[in-house]
């Protein structure tokens, strides 16, 4: 079954086809950082525009390049959550369009439970229940992915997610959007023990997450430093805050495989393209015995692949929406795409 896909709830207008669920045929992906690098991160109302410019020709190329026309594919799926509104609304809008022009059956798609389907894409042997670590640059949760549609969220972030900490703290050391990849790339060689950063806790849930005071204590380190006009080695700086950010995530993925009895752990999302978590979970997975599987970097951040492969699933379960269908902001992974 091939599932046409289309993505567009932030700064990368996508589009894919992909077969059964697993094989990419087409992944044609058109970022913007460089139109919102000069204002150090996304403006919504641009990514709006530029995805209404481009979504025509990405879509056509992601057909083309798969060989197909929209009669050979038998769906149509789109992110319809959670994302920027009006980022959101130019994909769905034109996958509605497609719809109702073809007559194929248009399937909506949570963005998280895409990232974490771009893991069966990766380990065609993949199957749920496992346990997924989803970091991203707007959510940090794990949860028990109980069957490609049953989703069980057992922690989550209070406040920011990791990957807005660790922009925030790429912008704060002067490095250029997108700063989680610089900041991975500038840390390489820096001294994780230099500087030590919080690492909180959240009372009576140990598996909630909370980057807020991280966040804060680097933007101080490097005011405070500025201000006295103290030099700091930003890849030492850069290198501590990973180290910090990868301490939290570790230590509650240890608890949730812990309390769970789960021996099998995947990862999605943006932030899991970082070298330093990659690498901790690889070695926590050894020592432990567990299954580890991780997305493989070219399918950690946005595309329309993953949105296809978490699509077939959907359609199989029956998840079909009509005309009406919206875009949301926000959206809980548990839940279906009504509510
Ligand atoms: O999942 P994603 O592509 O977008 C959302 O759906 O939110 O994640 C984007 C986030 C950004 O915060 C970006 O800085 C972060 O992922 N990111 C990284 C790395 N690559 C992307 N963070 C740390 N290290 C990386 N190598």
């Amino acid at each position: 079954m091939k599932i046409l896909a289309i993505e567009s709830s932030c700064d990368e207008t996508a589009a894919a086809v992909v077969e059964d669920g697993r094989d990419i045929l087409s992944n044609v992906v058109s970022t913007q950082i460089e139109k919102h690098k000069i204002f150090g991160g996304v403006v919504p109302e641009i990514a709006s525009r530029l995805h209404t410019e481009n979504i025509s020709a990405v879509v056509e190329k992601a057909l083309g390049d798969a060989n197909c026309t929209l009669a050979d594919v038998d769906g149509i799926a789109v992110t319809y959550a959670p994302g920027l509104i009006g980022a959101l609304l130019v994909g769905v809008n034109y996958a509605k369009g497609l719809a109702l022009a073809s007559g194929k059956p248009l399937i909506p798609v949570h963005h998280l439970r895409s990232h974490i389907a771009a893991n069966y894409i990766t380990h065609k042997d993949l199957k749920p229940p496992f346990m997924c670590l989803v970091v991203s640059g707007g959510n940090t949760l794990l949860c028990k992915v109980n069957d490609y549609t049953d989703f069980e969220v057992i922690g989550r972030t209070r406040d920011d997610a990791a990957g807005e900490a660790m922009d925030k703290a790429a912008r704060t050391l002067g490095l250029p959007y997108p700063g989680g990849v610089n900041l991975d790339k500038i840390s390489k060689n820096g001294d994780n023990t230099k500087y030590k950063f919080p690492k909180p806790r959240v009372d009576g849930c140990p598996l909630d997450f909370s980057f807020s005071g991280l966040k804060t204590s680097v933007i101080n380190l490097v005011h405070n430093a500025n201000q006295k006009g103290d030099e700091l080695n930003p890849a030492d700086v850069g290198a501590s805050f990973i180290n910090g950010v990868v301490n939290c995530l570790a230590d509650n993925t240890i608890k949730a495989m812990d309390m769970h009895n789960e021996k099998t752990l995947v990862l999605a999302g943006g932030v899991s393209a970082n070298s330093v978590l990659r690498g901790r979970m690889e070695k926590l997975a050894k020592e432990k015995g567990w299954d580890l599987y991780l997305p493989d970097l070219s399918l950690c951040g946005d595309n329309g692949a993953m949105v296809g492969a978490q699509g077939y699933f959907e359609f199989l379960k029956g998840t079909v929406a009509q005309m009406d269908l919206n875009g949301k902001a926000t959206a809980d992974i548990e839940k279906d795409y009504k509510n």
